[in-house]
Formats: structure tokens, sequence, C-alpha cells
């Protein structure tokens, strides 16, 4: 089966890194044309650069901070005004923030709501009207695995990923009849900057290459995941093949998941 995305628009937001730049990257070469997102500056600059240079799409990047509302309301009219119809949203902007529960203030409760769930809500908003028009639009709602099995001290990522799937579940009722199609990515481990800062703060004394590895050790199928094999999974669900599925939270995890 060959993906093709030509004449598509897509957002990404966290496009500049790991599994945003992977998947915008994925778009690109499948034809669509991509908008990413990020904080940084710099590193959206060289990832545009870096998508150009591998793809004929059209690549826009647009500096926004999606728990701002007034800053995703400036970046969505910059990147409808450049693109039209925004036809694939990807809501994939995150980090991993977790403690012991007694630990976690309301300002982080608050913060990591306003990433992770929020943003989702808010640009969702932004985009559905001109889906709804002309009856086609794919959302997609990076998650984690913890929405639908949460450890101890998962909190306040695993409450928030739960909510975000049952935004995933309302949205693809609610815009089925638009032949909108709403799913949700259940992320294992993936090779990224995220784990980067994680090996940093956790196992200094071991080299990067030997952290992955032994983190690989969990997993059913034996290692982390790298960011092409994630963006296959989202291209797929953001193409016309999976024009038959909506409400879906997929596992996207070598196995780890103990919940289908
Ligand atoms: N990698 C994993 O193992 C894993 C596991 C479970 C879930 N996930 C989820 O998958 C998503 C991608 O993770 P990743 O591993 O690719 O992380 P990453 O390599 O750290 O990339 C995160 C991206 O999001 C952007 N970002 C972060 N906060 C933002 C904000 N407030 N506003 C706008 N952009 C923001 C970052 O750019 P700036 O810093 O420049 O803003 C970067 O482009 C996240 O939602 C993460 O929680 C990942």
């Amino acid at each position: 089966m060959q993906i093709q995305m030509d004449g598509r628009s897509a957002l990404i937001t966290g496009g500049s890194r790991g599994l945003g730049r992977a998947m915008a990257m994925k778009f690109a070469q499948a034809g669509a044309n991509v908008a990413i997102t990020a904080r940084r500056a710099d590193v959206l600059g060289e990832t545009k650069s870096e998508i150009e240079a591998a793809s004929d799409a059209k690549v826009g990047a647009y500096v926004c901070d999606v728990c701002d509302a007034g800053q995703i309301a400036a970046m969505h009219e910059s990147v409808s005004s450049d693109f039209g119809t925004i036809d694939i949203l990807v809501n994939n902007a995150g980090s991993a923030v977790r403690g012991k529960f007694e630990e976690v203030s309301d300002e982080t409760w608050r913060d990591d709501l306003d990433l992770k769930l929020f943003a989702a809500i808010r640009i969702s908003r932004l985009v559905l009207p001109k889906m709804k028009e002309q009856r086609w639009g794919r959302i997609i709602n990076v998650l984690n695995t913890a929405a639908k099995a949460p450890h101890a001290e998962n909190a306040p990522t695993a409450i928030s990923r739960a909510a975000g799937m049952s935004l995933t579940k309302v949205l693809s009722k609610e815009y089925a009849p638009y032949n909108i199609l709403v799913n949700a990515l259940c992320t294992g481990i993936f090779v990224t900057d995220l784990w980067d800062r994680a090996y940093n703060n956790q196992a200094p004394d071991m080299s990067f290459e030997q952290f992955i590895e032994e983190r690989g050790k969990g997993v059913p199928l034996g290692r982390m995941g790298n960011p092409e094999e994630y963006a296959n999974a989202a291209c797929f669900l953001a193409s016309d093949a999976a024009s038959y599925i909506t409400g879906v939270a997929l596992n996207v995890d070598g196995g780890t998941c103990p919940i289908v």
C-alpha cells in the first residue's frame, strides 16, 4: 500500500524535534504540506530546512507556546493564511511530568493540563469549522500508554493523557458525520530528546547507548522504538487509507501496554 497525502496540509505541534519532527518529515515525504510549531525558533528553523531538503513540501515554521491561548490563536491565523484549510492536526507537543502524588503542586497540575489537554482542545476548536465545511479532516492526539494503564507516581501525566483519550472519543463521535476522523496514539518509549533529558537526570554513569539498551529490555519487542516507526503509524491514520478508522487509541509501544 502506497500512502499518498498530496494536496493535504498538516499542522503538527511540537514538530521541531523527536516524534513531531519524524511525523512532519514522513507526511512531507508522502506529499503533504506541513506546518510545524514549537517554542524555540532556532530548532524550528533547522527542522524546516531539513524537511525542505528531503521533500518537495511547502514547510512553515511557527513559534508558539501551546500552553498560551493567545499564542495558539495567532499561530492558527498565520498557518491558515499561509496554508488555507488545515486538513490534518497532530496534537503532539508535550513532555514527561510525573512525581509522587502528594508532591505534585496545583501549578504543576495546571501546567500539565494546559500543555497536554487544553492545547489539544483549543487547537481542535480552531481547525474543526473548516474541516467540517470540506467534510474531510483528521485529528491525531499523541498520548501515552499511561492513558490506559497508569502506574504509581504517574501523576499528572497519566491523568492528562486519560482525559486526552476521552477527548478523542467524544470528538470522534461528534464529528464522524462530517467525515472528520479523530484518533489517538498511545506512545510507548521512543528514542528522542525526552530520553536524553531522562538520561542526564537518571543515569549519567553509563553511556547514552547503554541507557537506551537497558530501558528497551523491559519492552516485549526488546528495544525502544525509533521515531520513524511512530511516524509510520501516524501517517497511516492521517491518510485516506485509514478512512474507516475513528475513535481509536492505538498502542504504538512494542507490546508494552497490558490493555489493548
Ligand atoms: N518519546 C517518548 O518515549 C514518549 C513517550 C510517551 C509520550 N510521549 C509524548 O510524545 C510527544 C512527543 O515527545 P518527544 O519524545 O518527541 O519529545 P521531544 O523530543 O522533547 O520533543 C517535544 C517537542 O514539543 C515541543 N514542545 C514542548 N513543549 C511545548 C510547548 N509548551 N509549546 C509548543 N511546543 C512545545 C518541543 O519544542 P520546544 O521545546 O522548542 O518547544 C519539541 O518540538 C509528547 O507529547 C510526549 O509527552 C513521548
